[in-house]
């Protein structure tokens, strides 16, 4: 590790290691208004949401680095206490990092970044056509930290009111595949919510699960499971007992096994197809024939099952391998 104490770092190390670190960080696309009514629009990554009831969000129109002076938005707050934030999708990227450019305080980035202006509803700022998803704003704080290049101003803000497409939703919740939203990092670097990048996670259960230091040690030192496999395990709220575990073996030797093949290339080619049933079957039939490698069939077949969310099967499997030694089929 390298260690810094903030006092030996140089603003601009700092702000780079900060923007590594703390990221990917959500874009604000701020649109405001000066008290002579002039429209300014500028993206902050430093921002995010923090209650919904009232809905507050925060963002930074920090002091610039260059010679510590303050930026339009922060002015424009200042003087009218509204904004306009979007959310940034990835078909918008290129005109925000326009919008981004030090033009002079009066000069229109809807105009210079090519991003539509339509009316709000509640507010004078104008909201920004080509964003999905649009929050009408009032300033509630603007909390200043320091004023030197770099120095914080937190813009608080109140939602008064959302405007969100309809057509970036799937059952009810906006989908993350739809609204396609992008995200800064460090450097030049953004990323792009979408496709394999975006997973789901189980929450975990409201019945608590047994925890990482319940597990036994036989999964817990398996060179198979990874750190997230063992928090998945760790969520399950018992370990199978000598019953299920017996019923499970005999469910497996039983199911329907059209196709079904035993050998190594037949099992790898049904962890491919995440066939973990098929697996366990196979595994089964190499513990009975004693293959020196039937532990660890069982231990990926158990991690395959895991890695489909299924959790309970995954369980039963990883006990088998305790159980080898007993043959209790
Ligand atoms: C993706 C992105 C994120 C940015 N995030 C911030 C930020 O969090 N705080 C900040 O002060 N400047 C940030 N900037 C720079 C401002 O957008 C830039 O200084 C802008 O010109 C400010 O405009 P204004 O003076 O019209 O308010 C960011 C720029 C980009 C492209």
């Amino acid at each position: 590790m390298l260690h810094y104490e903030i006092k030996d770092l140089a603003v601009p190390e700092l702000h780079q290691l900060l923007l590594g670190g703390i990221a990917p960080r959500p874009i604000a696309l701020v649109s405001t208004i000066s008290k002579d009514g002039e429209s300014n629009l500028s993206p902050f990554s430093f921002f995010n949401a923090f209650g919904v009831n009232p809905p507050m969000i925060a963002f930074s129109p920090a002091r610039r680095g260059r010679d510590a002076s303050l930026k339009d938005t922060y002015n424009n707050l200042i003087s009218t206490e509204e904004c306009v934030v979007q959310a940034v999708t990835y078909s918008m990227v290129e005109q925000i990092s326009l919008a981004s450019t030090e033009y002079p305080a009066g000069v229109d980035e809807f105009l210079k970044s090519g991003l539509t202006p339509i009316e709000s509803d509640l507010v004078k700022p104008k909201r920004v056509k080509e964003s999905p998803f649009q929050m009408e704003c009032k300033l509630v704080d603007m909390k200043s930290y320091g004023e030197s290049g770099g120095s914080a101003n937190m813009a608080i803000c109140e939602i008064l009111k959302l405007h969100v497409a309809e057509d970036i939703f799937t059952d009810g919740i906006i989908d993350p595949q739809k609204i396609d939203l992008i995200a800064r990092m460090s450097g030049n670097y953004y990323c792009r919510a979408n496709g394999k990048a975006i997973f789901e996670v189980e929450k975990p259960l409201e019945k608590r699960g047994i925890g990482y230091d319940q597990l036994p040690n036989f999964i817990k030192l398996s060179e198979v499971y990874s750190a997230n496999n063992l928090a998945k395990f760790g969520n399950a709220t018992s370990i199978p007992d000598d019953g299920t575990v017996k019923d499970f073996i005999k469910e497996i030797v039983n199911i329907d096994s059209v196709g079904f093949e035993i050998s190594e290339e037949a099992f790898y080619r049904y962890e491919k197809l995440s066939n973990y049933k098929y697996m366990m079957k196979t595994s089964l039939q190499f513990i009975k024939e004693n293959h020196p490698k039937s532990k660890y069939f069982i231990e990926i077949t158990a991690k395959c099952a895991l890695e489909n969310n299924d959790t309970d099967f995954a369980w039963k499997a990883a006990m088998c391998k305790e159980k080898i030694d007993k043959h209790p089929w």
